[in-house]
């Protein structure tokens, strides 16, 4: 991102990191998160205002503590360490770090000794407005504690159990807090934040989404120039804006390619279609693949082939239609910052539990250019892009549909009848959810059908019939997810609808499951 003003986060390990990120963006400065060991040429490249260094689960007396370069504290740019980024600044900068004598975890009063620097107005939001001094609540979380400053620092701030809670050195420029900031258990962390970036940085929030759109587009030109872009469209949010975004630099340049893999929601290419036909003028190219997918899941029962053949199929479905469509040498893809940052973080990849597939994990032995103009967003800042750009509403608060489709929501084999029965239960839970005002709350919320049938009694017969269960969680990244009370009255209108209206169907039951130990997709 061109722009002037940026904030470098360097990454320690901390679970709060990419909060960090987020806090500065939404004070609309623009930051970027690089692993500890970034090289000091790395960042003079990258010029920031300002470095903050991360926690980590670490003590900087660890064999394997990570380390940053000395220089860091030299470049004449101010540098924040949290947490663990204040130890290690002290560390380094030869200062004394101890174990405490008790570790302090969560909720803690912070007495401010300096309403100054970091504390700029604070005596606005003090247990004693008005007061130099006073108390306010932040969160700890950490083991080690500062014990003696290095040379040329002043405590500003201290708790009962760290006689350091916070420290500056204001001839260098250099800062640090032993709570974090970046968490909403600190309720005035983001006024901290805000000293730091636009009084000790000296940044202005410039970074808007408005500015962000004129930026892409200029680059997204300029790249291209007068060449082609092709993009894989599914209907979910990422791949929109990222073709709405695309579209508006340059137009007919672009083709989207929307597969319909037959796996979809109830009228979903229909309504895909028109979005983005209709409303967006897309330059669209529909291939109805449903044929292709079917013979390939004949037979099929096993998740995780499922899951391959799926995302095999795709990428040939897609591949002979590029051809179709001549020359290209763009793919244009949805991929968000969260995906860029967990390659390079300093944790490592977590087991697969599943073999994900979806538009973003295109193909592999294509020669095409990529660009991945989302790269450094968030989720949700991608939902406000995608309201600059005018998408609606509906389209932008999606809920999150997987790329292998109603056929992982099967179970058993995946058939046109019992496509059928899913699609019919699946439009009822969406239709009541919609109506309860629960769309937008809920992360997802959906019908799975199973693999066996039960018995039941219809007017005076006997039925023997299938099993939809109905799933609704809540969750923040999907990573985590709890499964939502819905209320009783709606339970019971689903059930009611779906055994009444889809033929084949006698029981509706509801996963009481979290994730962890389950996950949220049946398969
Ligand atoms: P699980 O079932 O692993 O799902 O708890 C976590 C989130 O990921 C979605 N999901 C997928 N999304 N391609 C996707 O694009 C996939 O293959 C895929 N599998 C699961 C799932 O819907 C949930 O939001």
């Amino acid at each position: 991102m061109q722009s002037t003003d940026k904030i470098l986060v360097l990454d320690f390990g901390s679970q709060y990191t990419q909060l960090i990120a987020r806090r500065v963006r939404e004070a609309k400065v623009y930051s970027e998160i690089y692993p500890f060991n970034f090289s000091i040429k790395k960042i003079k490249e990258f010029n920031p205002k300002g470095i903050i260094l991360s926690g980590s689960p670490a003590s900087v007396y660890d064999k394997k503590a990570p380390i940053v370069d000395k220089e860091v504290f030299n470049l004449g740019v101010p540098v924040l360490g949290i947490c663990y980024g204040m130890q290690l600044m002290t560390y380094i900068l030869g200062g004394k770090v101890a174990k405490s004598q008790k570790r302090e975890y969560g909720r803690a009063e912070l007495n401010i000794d300096k309403s100054i620097n970091l504390f700029h107005g604070s005596r606005n939001w003090l247990s004693q407005p008005g007061q130099q001094h006073g108390t306010t609540i932040v969160w700890m979380s950490h083991g080690d504690r500062i014990e003696e400053m290095p040379a040329g620092f002043t405590s500003i701030a201290h708790t009962d159990n760290s006689p350091v809670a916070a420290m500056a050195n204001i001839y260098k420029g250099l800062y640090g807090l032993q709570f974090h900031p970046e968490v909403v258990h600190t309720p005035y962390g983001r006024y901290i934040l805000e000293n730091f970036v636009y009084k000790i940085c000296g940044c202005s929030p410039t970074w808007t989404m408005k500015a962000f759109v004129d930026y892409s587009v200029e680059h997204i030109k300029k790249v291209v120039g007068k060449e082609k872009v092709i993009c894989a469209l599914s209907g979910g949010v990422d791949s929109s804006v990222v073709a709405a975004l695309v579209n508006k630099a340059i137009g007919k340049q672009l083709i989207c390619v929307f597969v319909n893999n037959g796996l979809l929601r109830k009228n979903e290419a229909k309504t895909v279609l028109d979005t983005f036909k209709i409303h967006m003028n897309l330059n669209i190219k529909y291939v109805d693949a449903t044929k292709r997918f079917l013979k390939r899941l004949k037979n099929i029962t096993d998740p995780e082939k499922k899951r391959k053949l799926i995302g095999r199929e795709f990428i040939a479905v897609f591949e002979d239609s590029a051809k179709k469509t001549g020359k290209m040498d763009f793919l244009a893809q949805g991929t968000l910052y969260p995906d860029v940052i967990e390659s390079k973080s300093f944790k490592g990849p977590s087991a697969t539990i599943k073999s994900h597939h979806n538009v973003g994990g295109l193909p592999t032995k294509m020669t095409f250019k990529l660009i991945e103009p989302l790269r450094e967003l968030f989720k949700d800042e991608v939902r406000v892009l995608g309201k600059e750009l005018g998408l609606s509403d509906e389209l932008i608060w999606r809920q999150p549909f997987p790329g292998p489709g109603l056929a992982i929501r099967i179970l058993g084999e995946v058939t046109e009848n019992r496509l059928k029965i899913l699609r019919e239960a699946d439009a009822i839970v969406l239709e009541e959810i919609r109506k309860a005002g629960l769309y937008r709350d809920i992360w997802q919320s959906f019908a799975v059908l199973l693999p066996i049938k039960t018995v039941g009694v219809m007017g005076d017969e006997r039925t023997y019939e299938n099993v939809i269960a109905l799933r609704a969680v809540t969750s923040l990244d999907g990573m985590t997810a709890d499964w939502v009370k819905l209320p009783y009255d709606l339970l019971v209108t689903m059930s009611n609808r779906i055994i009444n209206e889809v033929k084949g169907v006698n029981r509706v039951v509801y996963d009481i499951s979290s994730k962890p130990p389950s996950t949220i997709e049946w398969e």
